[in-house]
């Protein structure tokens, strides 16, 4: 087995899906082991639901110093952990595991990471403390966004089609963080924008074969920052409708990125950055996998 002398850790990475096809993580995680010239290799790890239990016991001894964690499987691969990080533990969802020295399973969670730090790069100096923020959605992907922007201090009104998810998110975050949560009714989630300060889409509504979202941004002030967590196209509907409003707005592949930077420097040692050439890279290979 190939060592990385820094971490003294396998060098095998991949990413724990069903269906994983479609990931960018390998490219994302071969173009930064080429940048810095490491050891290592990250590889697609499809994994069907009734192997998943079995496929993270013995990722150690398969060779490998951790994995991402992709749809379908963050819930139960943190049911499946030795220890989890706080955040992992509060969003009860894994999407980065580390193999440990001693073969213990340690679960993490960098999506909201991500999150906060695409939207700060995107928007240098945007400050959060206290700000409305609108959050379409109550998935998964809602959860970890919600939980990030409650920790920056960020105060938030939540609508989502099936409104029971919502309240029931709400309950959730109200559990393991501190601040103010709404829940305003789906059919009303134009109206909702009249105070905000930040859009969020954690919906899949405006991914590719997706429904379109249907949102009326009369009531957005300019000065509000739009970000759409859908990547894929990179310049949503709502993006570019929110543009044409004057709003300043930024693209969900930077959360990608920046959700996996935690997990690079894990596994391998270097804490990478995020280029142009590194997105470039990325979009390319979207269309790629999207032909
Ligand atoms: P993820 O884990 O990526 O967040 P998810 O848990 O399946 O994915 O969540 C998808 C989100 O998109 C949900 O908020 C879902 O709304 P429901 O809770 O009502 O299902 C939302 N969504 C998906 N299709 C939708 C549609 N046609 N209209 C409105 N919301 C939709």
């Amino acid at each position: 087995m190939s060592v990385n002398p820094q971490t003294k850790s396998a060098t095998k990475a991949g990413v724990i899906g069903w269906p994983v096809a479609h990931s960018l993580s390998p490219a994302l995680h071969t173009y930064w082991l080429k940048k810095y010239d490491l050891e290592g290799s990250y590889e697609l790890l499809p994994t069907e639901p009734h192997r998943l239990g079995e496929s993270l016991q013995t990722l150690g001894a398969r060779g490998f110093c951790g994995a991402n964690v992709t749809v379908p499987h963050k819930e139960f691969a943190a049911q499946a952990m030795d220890h989890l990080d706080a955040t992992a533990a509060a969003l009860s969802a894994v999407n980065l595991i580390i193999v440990r020295q001693d073969g213990s399973l340690e679960g993490r969670n960098t999506d909201g990471f991500g999150f906060v730090e695409n939207l700060k790069a995107g928007v240098p100096g945007i400050d959060l403390k206290d700000t409305n923020v609108c959050l379409l959605g109550a998935g998964g992907t809602t959860k970890a966004v919600a939980y990030a922007l409650l920790q920056e201090g960020a105060k938030l009104w939540i609508t989502n089609r099936t409104q029971s998810k919502a309240e029931a998110l709400k309950e959730q975050l109200e559990i393991c963080a501190k601040g103010d949560i709404h829940i305003v009714p789906w059919s009303e989630r134009s109206l909702a924008l009249e105070d905000v300060k930040l859009l969020v889409n954690t919906t899949s509504l405006g991914m590719a074969a997706q429904p379109a979202l249907s949102l009326d941004l009369d009531r957005l002030s300019t000065d509000v920052v739009v970000t759409d967590c859908v990547y894929a196209p990179l310049q949503t509907e709502l993006l570019k409708n929110a543009k044409a409003n004057g709003c300043r707005t930024v693209d969900g592949l930077g959360m990608l990125i920046h959700q996996a930077r935690p997990a690079f420097r894990a596994w391998f040692g270097v804490d990478p950055q995020v280029t142009d050439e590194l997105r470039e890279i990325l979009i390319q290979r979207q269309r790629e996998l999207s032909t």
